[in-house]
């Protein structure tokens, strides 16, 4: 947030401009307060606050522009700060790749208790099991996952590098955890070129899906296409979709790619005026982000595919985090903190992901 005028007035008027559909006067009446208090504090500690395009508008909206995005970008983000302190809006995971590529860095999060449906139900013991089952296959991890996790694998990848990824690394196949449904579109997108191994083909390991884009239905695509009008093939009515979702949904889509990369499609569509409708098959607070930052464009959502993980930061855990640093209390219930041996272990393939990215 830029504020010509550092004030809460100042504050306020900005949030106004907005003119943001979801952000009335009776919420920004209610907020404007401790969106004040926490770039106040922010700016008294420089502290780097990263913020993943899931976050809901007001959190999101607390990161310099440069600073908000996707796990590929936060992590290149977070890598190369000089901050000593990054409070890092989104899950526990994500902020253990900024832990692991800053280590002398004081990393932060809101609620430590947050998940993800993929990095909870796959950790370090289940890689071990596949790669004892595929030995001398490249493991591939997706971001999405534990730093213990990590430490077992040679090679992480986000959404926005799998595909580049799997097609450098030496072999014929490459072995994808833990997300079945991308291990599935992955497998598309190679076309053959490389046989992809994941928990569930050919094995018994379980793997994981990601709780939110696998409600995402082909059924209920073909319905969004039909009552917002987004015929397939349409030049200017786009439906987009997130990796994650299932092979059918992502063949159904007319785009996919990672948070970032759908944010990029739509601004370059804005500005060859080639956009006038669009429908984002993902976590629903991406759309709302981007609903404030293209306001011509017509954004369909649906509201309840929201991530309870990504929703638990909030605006005045944010302001707690701070107002402890402030005070100098205990930071402890929300730093990130792993051990030197999977801090080691992680960098590897994390290092080795950021080196073939661009
Ligand atoms: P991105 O890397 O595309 O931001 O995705 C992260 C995520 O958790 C998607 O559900
Ligand atoms: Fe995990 Fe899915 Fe939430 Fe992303 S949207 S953090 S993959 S549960």
């Amino acid at each position: 947030m830029h504020t010509e005028e550092f004030s809460l007035e100042g504050v306020k008027n900005e949030l106004y401009q907005r003119h943001h559909p979801s952000l009335t006067n009776i919420d920004i009446e209610a907020h404007a307060e401790t969106v004040y208090n926490i770039l106040k504090l922010k700016k008294k500690h420089n502290v780097l606050m990263l913020g993943h395009n899931y976050m809901e508008p007001l959190v999101f909206g607390l990161s310099e522009t440069s600073e908000q995005g996707d796990s590929l970008g936060l992590s290149m983000h977070a890598a190369k700060t000089e901050a000593q302190y990054i409070i890092f809006n989104g899950v526990p995971f994500m902020a253990e790749t900024a832990k692991i590529l800053n280590p002398l860095k004081t990393v932060l999060v809101a609620d430590k208790s947050a998940g993800c449906s993929l990095a909870d139900n796959f950790g370090a013991e289940d890689v071990k099991k596949l790669k004892a089952l595929y030995p001398g296959v490249p493991v591939m991890i997706y971001i999405n996952s534990y730093a213990d996790a990590k430490a077992e694998s040679d090679i992480c990848c986000t959404s926005a590098n799998a595909a580049k990824i799997a097609q450098a690394m030496p072999g014929e196949e490459i072995l994808f955890v833990p997300d079945i449904f991308f291990s599935q579109n992955l497998e598309q997108e190679l076309m053959g070129e490389k046989t992809v191994l994941y928990p569930g083909k050919g094995n018994q390991e379980p793997g994981a899906v990601c709780e939110v884009h696998e409600r995402f239905s082909l059924q209920d695509l073909l319905a969004i296409r039909d009552s917002f009008e987004i015929p397939k093939g349409h030049p200017e009515r786009i439906l987009y979709a997130h990796w994650e979702c299932r092979p059918e949904v992502l063949h159904e889509a007319d785009y996919y790619g990672s948070t970032s990369q759908i944010r990029r499609d739509i601004a370059k569509r804005v500005e060859e005026n080639t956009l006038e409708r669009a429908f984002i098959a993902s976590e629903c607070e991406l759309t709302s982000n981007l609903a404030q930052e293209f306001p011509t464009i017509q954004f369909w959502t649906a509201c309840s595919v929201r991530c309870s993980h990504m929703a638990k930061v909030s605006l005045d855990k944010v302001l707690r985090i701070l107002e402890t640093l402030d005070s100098g209390g205990d930071l402890s219930p929300h730093e990130v903190t792993l051990s030197p041996e999977v801090i080691e272990g992680a960098r590897s393939p994390i290092e080795r992901m950021l080196e073939m990215s661009d």
